[in-house]
């Protein structure tokens, strides 16, 4: 460890007390006392919004082989290493095009009134209930249902793909313990089977979706392969989908515990895009991004040696002072500048679905508040545990 780091013994720690309520006053206080530092962890971190937006958009690597000391022999599953969040150019770039067909503006537009008719279906329930838990009423089926459509996908076991989504999710997340690994070479063989299994019944009944578009591209000799063809189509799940969870949760979470905020979105014609941007930025549904140093980087007056695992803090970057200024840490969702937010990340990794949350965000939060005026939380929020997808796992409401 440097020196100027031990000085400092503030560092990033999950661990500390109050973190899975709100972590932000400790993204807080390492972003302001150690801004970039080497963590007992194994890994470097960086907090601050400038230095957030430099790692991301610079020349580093996302293949965890790339990492100092690294071996491949932690690396036994077929869908780890082979979707494209996880792979360099020439690979990446091959394959974000390919994906990146399925979620151009024309093809978002086109899904818009799919998500209208699932809120609004979602919603009546909830007013017949008279309320009820919103993770499992909208939340948590929305974005399952809207990625299952984009891609096509012909009848399956739904509810073990949740499970199966859910399971990688959790064991994917950093400290998930020693056990982890046989579960999920376990979770990752099944979901392997249950992916395989609709791409054989799609090739029999074709379609104009992503999955027909992504079996096309395997059969047109080397563009894809079949394994890559499998993990693409996980990590759509697995990206899209505790991701947008999140965003609908806690950004209404985040409103109902700033009543006056609601008030304003209630009130305010027009203001649902700025108001999603604002609570993309206040409460990131993802925390952390990771990079592997390609070079050394001097950042802070210190230098981060080539081939060191860096975390980019997003939460700590979004309410940077030295950015938004002094009220970096209000919920303003009248804040001008608030799409500057780094939770979709940054560089050649941005993410594919923005687009596509901001759409389900917008009309989900839109129209829960829009409906229901008295909508009011009905009991204690319960967190999911996880640390870089952090999100309530119920929110009970009245309305
Ligand atoms: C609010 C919801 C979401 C958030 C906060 C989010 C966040 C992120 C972040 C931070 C990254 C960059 C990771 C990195 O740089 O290492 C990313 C990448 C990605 N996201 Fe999202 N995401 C969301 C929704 C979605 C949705 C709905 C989809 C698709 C269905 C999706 C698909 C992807 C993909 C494919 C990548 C990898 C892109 C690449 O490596 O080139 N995301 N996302």
């Amino acid at each position: 460890m440097s020196g100027a780091t031990s000085r400092i013994p503030i560092m990033f720690n999950p661990l500390s007390a109050g973190f899975m309520e709100d972590p932000h006053p400790h993204y807080t206080e390492v972003r302001r006392h150690a801004p970039v530092h080497e963590n007992p962890g194994g890994f470097w971190m960086v907090s601050r919004y400038e230095d957030v937006e430099t790692l991301l958009r610079g020349d580093h690597s996302v293949d965890k082989r790339t990492a100092r000391g690294a071996t491949d022999s932690g690396r036994p599953q077929r869908l780890k290493g082979l979707a494209l969040i996880d792979q360099d150019p020439p690979h990446h770039t091959r394959l974000r095009k390919l994906v990146s067909q399925a979620f151009t503006p024309r093809a978002m537009s086109g899904i818009e009134p799919v998500v209208r008719a699932l809120v609004d279906e979602a919603l009546e329930e909830l007013g017949r209930a008279g309320g009820g838990d919103l993770v499992e009423a909208l939340a948590f089926p929305l974005p399952f249902a809207v990625i299952t459509r984009i891609l096509g996908m012909p009848e399956v076991d739904t509810v073990r793909l949740r499970e199966l989504t859910s399971l990688l999710i959790r064991l994917g997340e950093p400290g998930a313990g020693s056990g982890a690994k046989a579960d999920i070479e376990a979770a990752d063989a099944e979901m392997v089977e249950l992916v395989s299994d609709a791409i054989s019944r799609k090739r029999r009944a074709r379609g104009d979706d992503l999955l027909t578009a992504l079996i096309d591209a395997e059969d047109d000799g080397d563009r894809l392969t079949h394994d890559e063809l499998v993990a693409q189509v996980a990590m759509l799940y697995v990206a899209g989908y505790e991701t947008t969870v999140n965003l609908i949760s806690g950004g209404i979470l985040a409103l109902l515990r700033h009543p006056e905020q609601l008030d304003l979105l209630r009130t305010t014609p027009g203001l649902e895009r700025n108001a999603v941007e604002e609570l993309l930025r206040y409460e990131p549904p993802v925390h952390l991004a990771r990079r592997i140093t390609l070079h050394p980087l001097l950042m802070a007056e210190l230098t981060i040696p080539a081939g060191s695992v860096v975390l980019a803090s997003l939460a700590g970057a979004n309410r940077d002072e030295n950015f938004w200024g002094p009220d970096a840490d209000r919920l303003r969702l009248d804040r001008e500048n608030a799409r500057r937010h780094v939770t979709f990340g940054g560089g050649a990794h941005y993410c594919i679905g923005g687009g596509l949350a901001r759409i389900q965000g917008r009309i989900a939060i839109g129209e829960l508040v829009r409906r229901f005026p008295d909508l009011e939380q009905a009991g204690e929020v319960r967190w999911n545990g996880l640390l870089s997808l952090r999100g309530p796992a119920r929110l009970p409401v009245r309305i």
